[in-house]
């Protein structure tokens, strides 16, 4: 799961490639290398961690030109993310960048070894620079073609040789696409990586190969008849992605919500009439005879997906099945299904895979996604927009909210029709849905509290998140943030589930987050925690006066609707992740062995 970069043109490789490599790090940032063709040789650069750290190398060699190269970004999967494993792998004159998988590669290496090979890492892709070696005559197309019909596996490559004046690039279940610019010829993991310089663009399809030269790019399929692939013109809003006043990218996501939560949704409902404007690519007739749904995401999408649990039977008036998605390739779906894919990235691939599943039994499908262009909104019958611009840091926050969004309105829309709620309830619901960018907003005027409960929370050894129905899903999040960012085991639990086992836990070391804003019956787990010396932090409703008396530590959030609750304690909840992750001194927006997304199964 990587990020891969290629550029030929009249302009000097290595800046491009580098600010082509920034854009990508959200698919990982373990390692980063460049690799140059300048006068017959192959000149390349590695560096364990960010393309940040790559640059510094690269700005102390800058001595070497070169208008042809490849790059790429790590998340390690196979060997350790040193520099050894870094890419790109070179063989002789042959150069190679890889996003994917070699599933045989024991079986590939063994054969190259006894054909003289030597190995310098213990990566699966250098087999593909060596194999791509052994099969060059002359003509790296040619080479590319017979090296991938031996690998079992997925790939985005591309391949570079020193007697050749081209990128090779060929592609199966990852993503590749080609940029068509005034300056040159790019290629990439995604669009946006390169639409700095191009916004004209070709996505490759699954077993093709492409051959990028200065002027034109040419697409093949292996057996090197031509194959035709049109470009597209796109129109990507790449302004915002500074830190502005903020001292890190998750800090300022956080604090955009109330307008991304307001954009989102003024995107699906009319707000003079309130009424849905939320287009799903079904009729009414269609809508109504379907038998369920199925809710399919991972991580905090899947959060985002779990309130449906509660939402869809209640308002919409179906049944709904939340499944994270690498678990849903085990589960046979019931034919007359709506599925949803919910993700941030649209690149998730265990998402994808889901996705091509229900479709391929037939299902309809609806993406929601922030990321226009994204793989998924190429898959899905339809997709509908999260309007949050882009979320750098890693910890998705922003985007969360505005799923939420999303699937209320959905979940409103499908109850109109399905006749469970009245046009008069609707338009109450949407109204009450567009307070919530106030209500955040007052919210994170609270921020200074929160921030002194987190310097607790930094001594923790566990943390335990509990909420029921709606405030459930947000309880698993705040888990899920404290422990990618501030790296303190946590779990996200019902609260009436804690006495089942998680309570033998529970330590004078140990902190429970309560997220109690309704509902009384969450005081009795409360007192349960309390009798077995934990400390307990409770965001409770304004005016609260029950779970003050036990609580150690509390924070008022407004009193609002369940679901509009749980978004302002999911919000509570990042920024204690947040300045807990702070307070320990921590790199927030980049932790270890994570990346933005996850494009391996
Ligand atoms: O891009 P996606 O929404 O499909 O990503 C899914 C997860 O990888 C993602 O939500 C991950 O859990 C976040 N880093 C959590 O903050």
């Amino acid at each position: 799961m990587c990020g891969v970069a290629g550029y030929v043109g009249p302009k000097k490789a290595g800046p491009i490639l580098l600010n082509i490599l920034k854009r990508l790090e959200y698919r990982g940032y373990d390692s980063a290398g460049v690799a140059v063709i300048d006068n017959g040789k192959i000149f390349a650069i590695k560096s364990k961690g960010t393309t940040a750290d790559l640059e510094k190398k690269y700005l102390k060699r800058e001595n070497f030109g070169g208008c042809i190269g490849i790059g790429h970004t790590r998340w390690a999967t196979h060997g350790k993310p040193t520099i050894k494993n870094a890419h790109p792998h070179i063989s002789g004159h042959i150069a190679v960048v890889h996003n994917g998988i070699v599933e045989n590669y024991q079986t590939l290496k063994n054969k190259l070894i006894e054909n003289g090979f030597k190995f310098k890492s213990d990566n699966d892709s250098e087999v593909l620079a060596h194999l791509i070696n052994y099969y060059y005559n002359g003509d790296l197309a040619d080479a590319v073609s017979s090296a991938i019909g031996r690998v079992v596996g997925s790939y985005a490559l591309i391949a570079l040789s020193v007697n050749a004046g081209m990128l090779v690039c060929a592609t199966k279940d990852a993503p590749l696409v080609i940029g068509n610019g005034v300056d040159g010829n790019y290629v990439a993991s995604d669009i946006y990586s390169i639409a700095q310089y191009t916004n004209k663009i070709m996505r490759m399809v699954d077993n093709t190969i492409a051959i990028i030269e200065d002027e034109k790019s040419t697409i093949i399929d292996p057996l090197g008849r031509p194959v035709i692939l049109d470009y597209e013109n796109v129109d990507l809003d790449l302004k915002d992605d500074g830190f502005f006043n903020y001292p890190h990218f998750m800090l300022k996501e956080i604090h955009e919500q109330p307008k991304s939560f307001q954009d989102t949704l003024s995107s699906v409902i009319s707000t003079m009439e309130k009424d849905i404007t939320l287009d799903i690519g079904l009729s009414e007739t269609e809508i109504r005879s379907l038998e369920s749904a199925y809710v399919v995401a991972s991580g905090t999408s899947y959060h985002a997906g779990l309130m449906t649990r509660y939402l869809f039977p209640q308002t919409a008036g179906i049944m709904v099945n939340v499944e994270t998605a690498s678990e849903f390739r085990y589960i046979e779906p019931r034919p007359n299904s709506l599925f949803i894919a919910v993700t941030q990235s649209g690149e998730t691939a265990d998402v994808l895979a889901s996705l091509k599943k229900a479709r391929d039994l037939g299902l309809r499908t609806l993406a929601i996604t922030n990321v226009k262009g994204s793989t998924v909104t190429e898959l899905a019958d339809k997709t509908i927009y999260t309007r949050c611009g882009p979320e750098f840091a890693v910890a998705a926050t922003k985007t969360f909210t505005a799923q939420i969004a999303v699937l209320l309105i959905l979940a409103i829309k499908l109850g109109l029709v399905n006749g469970v709620i009245t046009s008069k309830d609707a338009k109450i619901m949407v109204s009450e849905a567009e307070q919530t960018p106030r209500y955040i907003q007052y919210l994170l005027e609270k921020e200074a509290d929160i921030q002194k409960v987190a310097e607790q929370c930094a001594e923790s050894e566990c943390c335990f998140f509990i909420g029921r129905e709606y405030l459930y899903p947000a309880a698993r999040e705040g888990a899920l943030k404290m422990e990618e960012i501030a790296y303190i085991t946590s779990i996200g639990y019902p609260a009436g589930e804690l006495k089942h086992g998680p309570l033998a836990l529970v330590t004078d070391k140990s902190h429970v987050v309560a997220l109690a804003t309704y509902g009384r019956t969450i005081r009795s787990n409360i007192k349960e925690v309390q009798a077995r010396g934990g400390d307990i932090i409770a965001f409770v409703s304004e005016g609260d006066t029950e779970v003050r008396q036990i609580a150690t530590k509390v924070i008022e959030i407004p009193k609002t609707k369940p679901i509009i609750s749980a978004v302002l304690c999911s919000v509570a909840v990042q920024l204690l992740a947040y300045y807990t992750a702070k307070e320990k001194g921590l790199q927030i927006d980049k932790p270890r062995n994570l990346a933005k997304s996850v494009t391996v199964k």
